[in-house]
């Protein structure tokens, strides 16, 4: 397995841009960008507190008994502020941390927040990391904003090492079809995860069964 390299000195002026030149869909350009005007108050939004850390904690307490490796390799995918990841390096303080976001001000909040982990500015759907590299990925709340779920859940099987965890979250609100967003049922999640080559492990619902939490392996 490749290690990926990890400067672990982010700066504003550097973010490492991968964004590629595909036409983005104006829907998820137009979340891209309120995404981007939200990253300054984001972390005090009573969102997190209610929903965001519970689901976080969530996550992390279904990978705790399955992830026995310190050294651990964890990517976040559409990590926002990265509050995730900052929540799994307490779980795991040697492991090497990942996130990636498309939204510029997200990225450079993470990187502010999280010294001892590196962010990348780039979409789900093409990330910026070699195969078999992950030992984890994570995304939380942010799948139903992906372009395409299709091409962002392949990418994450490609850079799964055998065996390596997916545990993604997110909302099954199916109202929330009719502003745009591309919310998928349990049974459609699960078909779409399988179809990118993994396999289920458990499926939970959680906050007041609002959000369905998904743990596969490769
Ligand atoms: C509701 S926020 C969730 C942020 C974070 N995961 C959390 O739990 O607090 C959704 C995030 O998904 C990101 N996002 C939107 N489209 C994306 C895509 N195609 N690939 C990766 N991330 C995306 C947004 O920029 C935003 O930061």
């Amino acid at each position: 397995m490749e290690r990926i390299k990890d400067s672990n000195c982010f700066s504003l002026g550097s973010i490492e841009r991968h964004m590629d030149n595909e036409i983005v869909p104006l829907r998820s350009s137009r979340d891209v960008k309120l995404f981007d005007q939200w990253a300054a108050t984001y972390d005090q939004s009573v969102l997190q507190r209610l929903l965001f850390g519970p689901v976080h904690s969530k996550m992390l307490d279904l990978l705790v008994r399955e992830l026995k490796d310190p050294r651990c390799c964890i990517i976040d995918v559409g990590c926002g502020t990265g509050r995730l990841l900052r929540a799994a390096s307490v779980r795991w303080p040697e492991a090497q941390l990942f996130g990636v976001d498309p939204a510029e001000h997200m990225v450079s909040e993470a990187s502010r927040l999280n010294p001892n982990a590196t962010f990348k500015l780039a979409w789900a759907e093409s990330l910026p990391f070699p195969d078999q590299s992950a030992d984890v990925v994570l995304s939380s709340l942010s799948f139903h904003h992906w372009r395409s779920q299709t091409k962002g859940l392949q990418e994450i099987a490609r850079v799964l090492r055998p065996g390596g965890l997916f545990c993604l979250a997110d909302h099954t609100i199916m109202l929330a079809r009719l502003f745009g967003e591309r919310v998928k049922s349990r049974n459609q999640i699960r078909a779409l995860i399988v179809g990118a080559g993994l396999a289920i492990r458990e499926q939970q619902r959680f906050g007041l069964r609002l959000v369905l939490i998904t743990l596969a392996q490769k």
